[in-house]
């Protein structure tokens, strides 16, 4: 059963208005962003199964909870899903990285991948898969439809900002993957932007513009 979870934290709806508005520099909306990636990392993960390990505190010994299975995978939509990364790796710096490029066709708006690379064992693992924005839901369709290819059969998908029209499409292709966004925005504009949104997320976040 495919489900969209907003991520309406306090935090996190401060932390995206300030990264929604045009004056915020390169440097503040990288920060932001890796700040608010920490605040939907944890969130993502909340309900992550647990096991138990034996060890030695200095007080004794204690069976205490540690994450169970193998490592999580975080799976990045370049170019814009690795700002997104870097704040995911800060909370969990064991996790494994698979890197999907899919650029979007600026005329046609459809999906053309250019790379992909993942860690074994995609079957055994949780991917997270990461990008800020859920526009027309094209790059990530392709891109999930990549990590079911090689093997991915629990997927959460991880962005900012989604379009109801991207949500629809997505939940379409894929009614098994979870989407997590920090917010759901009005709709997207005839270029594939998403509006009111906050720009070309690459583009503010490598200052390419
Ligand atoms: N990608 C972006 O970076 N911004 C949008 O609004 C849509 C897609």
């Amino acid at each position: 059963m495919q489900s969209v979870t907003v991520i309406d934290h306090p935090l996190v709806q401060h932390k995206l208005t300030l990264m929604r508005d045009r004056t915020t520099s390169t440097a503040g909306f990288r920060m932001l962003l890796r700040e608010i990636a920490h605040l939907l990392c944890y969130e993502v993960t909340r309900d992550i199964e647990l096991e138990t390990t034996d060890i030695e505190t200095p007080m004794g010994p204690m069976t205490a909870p540690i994450i169970k299975g193998k490592k999580l995978v975080f799976a990045s939509i370049l170019r814009a899903g690795n700002g997104l990364l870097d704040g995911m790796l800060d909370l969990v710096p064991a996790a494994r990285v698979a890197h999907i490029g899919v650029y979007r066709d600026h005329d046609t708006l459809e999906p053309i991948e250019y790379y992909f690379k993942a860690p074994g064992e995609l079957e055994n693992r949780l991917v997270i898969a990461v990008d800020p924005m859920l526009a027309t839901g094209n790059s990530a369709i392709v891109a999930m439809e990549r990590l079911k290819q090689r093997g991915a059969n629990r997927i959460r998908f991880l962005c900012l900002l989604a379009a109801p029209e991207g949500i629809a499409k997505f939940t379409a292709a894929h009614p098994d993957i979870p989407i997590f966004t920090a917010a759901i925005d009005s709709r997207l504009n005839d270029k594939g932007y998403i509006v009111p949104g906050l720009g070309d997320a690459g583009d503010r976040m490598f200052g390419t513009k």
